[in-house]
């Protein structure tokens, strides 16, 4: 075992509702960094959980006629059932409304109140129920929209007890600037130091029971409960033994990463850390905040299709007017096999960026990584080698040059996944192995083992099977963590005993690739057996007679499509996310003439850094308040030392530069094309 320690925590998610695709991510993504952590022999913690007070639970509870607690009962188990199916590996389930938890709510309350850090007044504010957060009359949109989810907020007078959250302010900036692991990815650290530039006020951390009596009680005024993020975020210390447990507290705490959705960022980059702070502790390692999976936002036409009008966050809570699909995890998993779906998930999103959910987008994937790429390898690998050898490979020859290049990028591929994971690049690094996936099925078509094996060239035959069975044990081995029950049927396919399978560990890994394979395949069915696609029937075309579909579905499938060079398709080309963005803030670079830094807002609450050389044509103030439109998903980079998430469009000749904007001005957030 190393000597490092690795604690890692989701949100713990409010149980107003079941679970959904956001869920899903955060936790596979935890668990996959478990995962690999403890096959690198790290003590490993990982904790998710529930928050179950506050009053958009108290509200789904009136609204399911049910009292809170019961609602919580209800639901708490959805969410334990669908980590047990998706393979999630927590070693404890958090509920806020367990005692153990409570009473250090109860403690770190009563402490800060002994020592003045919280104190009573009078409160006049706006509070946000799906947000569950606070606001000042000058947060608000148009004077009534919650900022963050622009829905309409409440008015609230009354009395309440504050935490002095203002006199850490300069503390936090500090921390944060001399921390640049501390919030992930720096651009979001980016933009809690630009909320920090605003005076940061007291939290109000108490609802008075006659509004809100679903809390913890304050242990100082029994007319009062704690609010509910006070009480969340204590979960991240109170169920590792915080006050209670030291030793076990102080073994994991300093190494915690939590993982979050940006939705939730100013909790745990502001009220967080000078909560910890106020109560003596120091700060986890990092928090790390992801982007959201999107949904596309369908609107009914008069001709009774629909229309695609741009993306949303994919969450529980619909837009009127609009349809926008919720997956539902369970559904996917039962539908497509847990694996592949946790494999989806973690490929199809680059960590801090959004992404566009889509079926049709899964099945394409599914297909093509896992059905045609990998399964394909194994079965041609274990067939050939049964076939030829008994499954049982002798002792190859010295290898040929096109053997060990294959075997060195396999080698490579386990210090990028590496070096991407600890990055927190797993998609890249997904890819990077998937990569040694196809260029083994190159190396298959290249080497022909099937021809060798009719020309009788057995020396040969033998040296291609097991560099090519050498690589699979190293791509299933770097897989592992990702798709557990895949790669356990995989490598027992391989012959490895059970041991072999689960050894995982990069170094291992690395250190494979040139014994004597002694052991026996074993055939087994396809791993991932390909899917179907229908070509989606449209509304109208699902109405048409079941013969013609069939037709068409066919012509489809068979339409060899050559796209001449320097063309693209309309599928291609709509790859590529066009959307409109509010430009909100703009800055010259020092010591860069052409370069503005933007702040822009695609809606939705996705508010990005991006930097565009228009500075010699555009002063910031010109630009400010402009609907401009901005290429959503290009890979974000780093640009004059800024994060740059996007890049804008503008009508470019030698000497002149005119910025693409919208006619008339729009929302941000809506596609473009
Ligand atoms: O905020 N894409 O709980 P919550 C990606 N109880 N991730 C998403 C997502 C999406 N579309 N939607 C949700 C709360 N998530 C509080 C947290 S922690 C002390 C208290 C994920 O049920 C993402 O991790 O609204 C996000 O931050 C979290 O679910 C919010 O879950
Ligand atoms: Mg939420």
């Amino acid at each position: 075992m190393s000597n490092n320690t690795f604690y890692v925590t989701t949100p713990i998610y409010y149980v107003n509702d079941k679970p959904h695709i956001g869920h899903a991510y955060t936790t596979v993504l935890a668990d996959v960094l478990a995962r690999y952590h403890r096959a690198a022999g790290d003590d490993v913690w990982f904790l998710t959980g529930t928050d179950e007070h506050g009053q958009k639970v108290e509200k789904a509870a009136a609204k399911n006629g049910m009292t809170p607690i019961e609602q919580c009962d209800s639901t708490v188990v959805r969410f334990q059932e669908l980590w047990k199916r998706l393979g999630i590996t927590n070693d404890d389930f958090i509920r806020t409304t367990e005692e153990r938890h409570q009473k250090i709510v109860r403690a770190i309350l009563q402490d800060l109140y002994d020592r003045d850090l919280i104190y009573k007044s009078e409160y006049k504010g706006y509070y946000c129920v799906p947000c569950e957060r606070f606001f000042t009359e000058k947060d608000l949109v148009d004077g009534k929209l919650c900022p963050d989810c622009k829905r309409e907020v409440e008015t609230i007078v009354e009395s309440n007890y504050f935490f002095r959250m203002s006199r850490y302010q300069d503390w936090l900036i500090k921390y944060i600037t001399e921390h640049p692991d501390f919030i992930q990815p720096a651009f979001r650290a980016n933009e809690t130091l630009g909320f920090l530039r605003k005076p940061l006020e007291d939290l109000c951390i108490s609802r008075p029971k006659a509004r809100l009596s679903w809390g913890i009680e304050l242990p100082f005024d029994s007319e009062y409960v704690c609010y509910v993020w006070f009480d969340a975020l204590i979960n991240y210390i109170s169920a590792i033994g915080y006050g209670v447990d030291q030793a076990r507290f102080e073994r994991y705490w300093t190494s915690c990463i939590h993982l979050i959705g940006k939705d939730i960022l100013t909790t745990h980059s502001v009220y967080w850390p000078t909560m910890l702070h106020a109560i003596g502790l120091p700060m986890p390692k990092t928090i790390f905040a992801h982007g959201w999976w999107l949904t596309k936002m369908m609107v009914d036409k008069q001709d009774g299709g629909t229309e695609c009008v741009g993306t949303c966050k994919m969450s529980k809570s619909s837009r009127p007017g609009m349809h926008t699909k919720v997956v539902n995890p369970m559904d996917m998993a039962d539908k497509y096999g847990v694996d592949a779906f946790r494999y989806f998930l973690l490929a199809a999103m680059t960590p801090g960026n959004d992404a566009v959910f889509s079926e049709e987008d899964f099945l394409q994937r599914f297909n093509s990584d896992l059905a045609n790429d990998l399964g394909n390898l194994l079965s041609r690998v274990v067939k050939l080698s049964i076939k030829n050898f008994g499954g049982k490979l002798p002792a190859p020859p010295p290898l040929q040059p096109l053997e060990m290049e294959l075997l060195s990028k396999a080698g490579l591929a386990v210090k990028q996944l590496e070096n991407e994971l600890n990055a927190m690049k797993l998609d890249r690094g997904i890819a990077a192995v998937m990569n040694v996936v196809r260029e083994a099925n190159k190396f298959l078509e290249r080497t022909a083992p099937w021809t060798l094996a009719k020309e009788g060239k057995t020396d040969r035959l033998a040296a291609v099977l097991y560099t090519a069975a050498q690589t699979l044990e190293i791509v299933s081995g770097l897989l592992f963590p990702i798709m557990p029950e895949k790669m356990t049927l995989l490598r027992r396919s391989l012959g490895l005993s059970e041991e072999e399978i689960v050894k995982t560990d990069f170094q291992s890994l690395r250190e494979f690739g040139n014994g004597e394979i002694t052991r026996t395949m074993v055939d087994m069915p396809p791993l991932f057996p390909r899917i179907l696609v229908e070509k989606k029937p449209e509304d109208a075309a699902s109405a048409k007679p079941e013969k013609q579909k069939k037709q068409e579905i066919k012509a489809a499938k068979t339409k060899d499509v050559v796209v001449p060079e320097g063309m693209v398709t309309l599928e291609q080309f709509f790859r590529t996310q066009l959307r409109t963005a509010k430009v909100l803030e703009a800055e010259r670079i020092e010591g860069k003439t052409r370069l503005l830094h933007l702040k822009v807002d695609l809606g939705n609450g996705d508010v990005r850094s991006l930097v565009a050389g228009i500075a010699q044509q555009y002063a910031p103030e010109d630009v400010i308040g402009r609907t401009i439109v901005v290429v959503a998903n290009l890979m974000p980079a780093k640009i004059a030392g800024f994060e740059s998430c996007g890049m804008l469009l503008a009508a470019k000749s030698e000497n002149s530069l005119k910025l693409v904007t919208v006619d008339g001005g729009s929302d941000p957030g809506l596609s473009v094309g």
